[in-house]
């Protein structure tokens, strides 16, 4: 599968957030201590390496479904996302964007980074310390997914795509509930949850939404909006779609492609059908073209 460094998205407001966030290019490299910082509407918290290496709660996992190092047996330095958001009032409903230092910025539901349950997938801030440093992103590069890597333990429980493994994290923000943020991808509200549509919803969310806008609302800006001016579902045959969400160069090549496959284990033939029902269904929702 693809790196996912070539799946990531330079967005203009990951690159306003990396400004709020104050941060200082190259990332990890300069003599600065690296720091990461959450941010809610009450507070801002702001820590450094050092002190993170301090904690109590700081312990070492051993990773084998990363997916910058497919197949292979990773151990990282690492403290529970869950032990870190404790400091933090949280509402309910909100989500929480994180951002990295080249741009790349996406949400991960609430519910799964709070998640201390070891039946489901648990969120670590993997660490890198300066004498130890972890297998590079890439064959034949330098760079590591240091200083800080979000990595999960039980990943497959909860479906956790790789959207959600972001690497040279630099902050997390508390932000408004979906509905509030971005009410123009949201299904017709009467369905019920368990509606082909809804399920939809939920799988466009998890695994398309960090890279293509909807109804021109969202952070994505690598690839083309999903319904304006034309949904997808309206100018490709249902086959043609299915064939290029499953892999686009099979569909047409380019080499340039960025967006990376989607086979059956990381979306299956029934999730794949409620998806293009969903898109459907927005189409018949549009917002007037920009
Ligand atoms: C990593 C970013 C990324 C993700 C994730 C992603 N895409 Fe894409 N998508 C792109 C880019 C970039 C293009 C433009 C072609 C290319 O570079 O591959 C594209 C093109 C498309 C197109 C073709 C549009 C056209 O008119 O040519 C469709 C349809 C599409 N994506 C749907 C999806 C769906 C559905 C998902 C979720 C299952 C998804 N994409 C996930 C980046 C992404």
């Amino acid at each position: 599968m693809a790196d996912m460094r070539k799946t990531r998205a330079i967005s203009s407001v990951g690159i306003l957030l990396a400004v709020l966030f104050g941060i200082q290019s190259p990332p990890a490299r300069s003599d600065k201590e690296p720091e990461i910082t959450l941010k809610s509407s009450k507070k801002n918290l702001t820590l450094r390496r050092g002190e993170l290496l301090k904690r109590s709660d700081v312990t070492t996992i051993e990773i084998s479904d990363d997916p910058l190092a497919p197949g292979k047996k990773i151990q990282y330095t690492a403290v529970p996302v869950y032990a870190l958001l404790e400091g933090l009032s949280i509402p309910e409903n909100s989500t929480i964007h994180y951002v990295c230092s080249d741009g790349f910025a996406a949400s991960i539901p609430n519910s799964q980074l709070k998640n201390k349950s070891p039946a489901k997938a648990i969120a670590y801030l993997a660490i890198e310390k300066s004498t130890d440093r972890w297998p590079v992103v890439e064959p034949g590069k330098t760079e590591t997914p240091g200083p800080f890597y979000i990595v999960w333990k039980n990943a497959k429980a909860s479906g956790i795509t790789r959207e959600s493994w972001p690497y040279h994290v630099v902050g997390f923000e508390i932000r408004q509930s979906m509905q509030d943020l971005y009410p123009n991808i949201f299904p017709e509200a009467k369905l019920a949850e368990t509606h082909p549509v809804k399920r939809g919803f939920e799988v466009f969310k998890r695994n398309c939404f960090a890279c293509h806008t909807l109804n021109l609302q969202g952070d994505g800006r690598m690839g083309p909006d999903l319904n304006v001016p034309y949904s997808p579902t309206e100018y490709f045959q249902p086959f043609a779609l299915k064939t290029l969400i499953r892999n686009p160069q099979s569909l047409r090549h380019f080499t340039e492609g960025k967006m990376h496959p989607f086979p059956k284990e990381i979306i299956p033939d029934s999730e794949l059908s409620d998806l293009v029902l969903y898109l459907k269904h927005m189409s018949k929702r549009k917002v007037k073209s920009p």
